[in-house]
Parts: C-alpha cells; structure tokens; sequence
C-alpha cells in the first residue's frame, strides 16, 4: 500500500503543479478568456488531484522519520498556497498566483530533501547491523518514539508493554494495523535484536 501511496502523490504532485503552471502562465500572459475556460474545464479533476495530493501527502508526511518543525512548515506551506492560489486566479492577481506556485514547489522541495535525509539515515542499517537500539532508532522510532510512549498511529506503548519475546518478533515480522511488516526489512537476527531492545524500554 505504501508504494501505491508514494505512486499516486507523485502523479497528483506532477498533475496539480501542470494544472497551476498552466493557470499561471494564461494569467501572466493575460489569457483571460483562455484561462476561464481552463479553469472551468479543470474545475472537477482539480478538485479531485488537490485532494488527493494532499491526502497521500499528510499520509506520507505522517510516516516520515524527520524533524517535527520541518513537517509542520511543509504542512503550512502546502495549506497556504491553496487559498493564496484561489483567490489569486480569481482576482487575476499574478503576485499571489506566481507566490502560491513557488509556495507549493518550495514544499514539494522540502519534502523530497527530506525523504533524501530519510534513505540517508536508513544507509546505516545494513544485514549485519544487529545493534537493537540503532535498528529501532532507524525503524520503529518514528511511530512509537525513543522510549516507547509516543503512540502514533495507534502504536501500542513499549514501555508497559506485556507481550512477551515471540509474540514482540511475530508482530515485528508481519506488522499489525498501522504497523507494517518488517519481514522483508530486517533479517531474522536483526528482528530479534529489535525486539529484545523493546523489552529494555519496560519500566
Ligand atoms: C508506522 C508506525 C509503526 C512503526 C514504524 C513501527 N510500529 Fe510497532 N506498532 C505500531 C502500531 C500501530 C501498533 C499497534 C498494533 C495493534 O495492536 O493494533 C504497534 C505495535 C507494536 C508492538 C506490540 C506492542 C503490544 O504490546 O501490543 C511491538 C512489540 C512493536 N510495535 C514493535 C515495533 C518495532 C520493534 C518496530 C521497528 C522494527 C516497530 N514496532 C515499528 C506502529 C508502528
């Protein structure tokens, strides 16, 4: 699901950016007529793209293991350049179009540098890494947080977590709800060191 996740924001991110390059080239250029019947004929499908871009993007966004703030300022910036862009296009104001497009390109931008800081990261781990603590650093901080608490998704907290060894592993290996598996991540020896870590985070 996360590949068809990443595929579908891609195509929207690269649709939604063609829809308001061309919006914004007509208004520039002063097509005023040319640009109504635009908007007007791409009124649906934009709507459709916008939501789906911004679906897949909070998703995805929410599953990267990156710095809080830089998350909240792509949010903002992406929530921003939508009304920036309405009621530019509808004032026929070229500032506020033109600021809207370089407000979500500069989002977009963001969030691949940051994806790139992500496989960086993930560089550390390779099969015969089996340091617990840095393969839970590396895959399971982001959702369930350095010692355990932090819960997101509805990840269940570590740290008064009864499940004994075997059932930390099998989960570990084939995921549950929100969580994935790792089965095709981490090799057998890796998810054992992972799990035996989680134990440690018991108070
Ligand atoms: C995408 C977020 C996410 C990531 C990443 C993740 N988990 Fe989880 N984890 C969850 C969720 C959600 C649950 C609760 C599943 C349920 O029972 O519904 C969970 C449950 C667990 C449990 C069971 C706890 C209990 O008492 O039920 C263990 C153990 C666990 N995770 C360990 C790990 C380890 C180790 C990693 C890294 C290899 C990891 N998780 C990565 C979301 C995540």
């Amino acid at each position: 699901m996360e590949t068809g996740i990443r595929h579908t924001h891609l195509l929207t991110v690269i649709l939604f950016l063609a829809i308001y390059l061309i919006k914004t080239i007509l208004l520039l250029m002063n097509k005023d007529e040319a640009l109504a019947k635009f908007s007007k004929g791409f009124k649906v499908p934009e709507m459709i793209i916008s939501f789906l871009f911004l679906g897949t993007g909070i998703y995805m966004m929410i599953q990267l293991p990156e710095i809080k703030s830089l998350l909240i300022i792509k949010i903002v910036a992406v929530l921003l350049s939508i009304p920036l862009a309405v009621i530019g296009f509808k004032k026929k104001n070229k500032m506020l179009a033109v600021a809207s497009l370089l407000l979500i390109i500069g989002a977009y931008g963001m969030a691949e540098m940051s994806k790139k800081q992500k496989s960086k990261s993930m560089e550390g781990i390779t099969e015969s890494n089996v340091n617990g603590q840095e393969l839970y650093i590396a895959s399971c901080e982001k959702c369930h947080g350095e010692d355990g608490k932090l819960n997101l998704l509805g990840a269940k907290d570590l740290s008064i977590s009864t499940m004994d060894l075997n059932a930390r592993i099998e989960i570990i290996k084939n995921g549950k709800n929100a969580m994935a598996p790792f089965s095709e991540i981490l090799n057998e020896e890796q998810i054992k060191a992972v799990a035996e870590y989680t134990e440690t985070l018991k108070k």
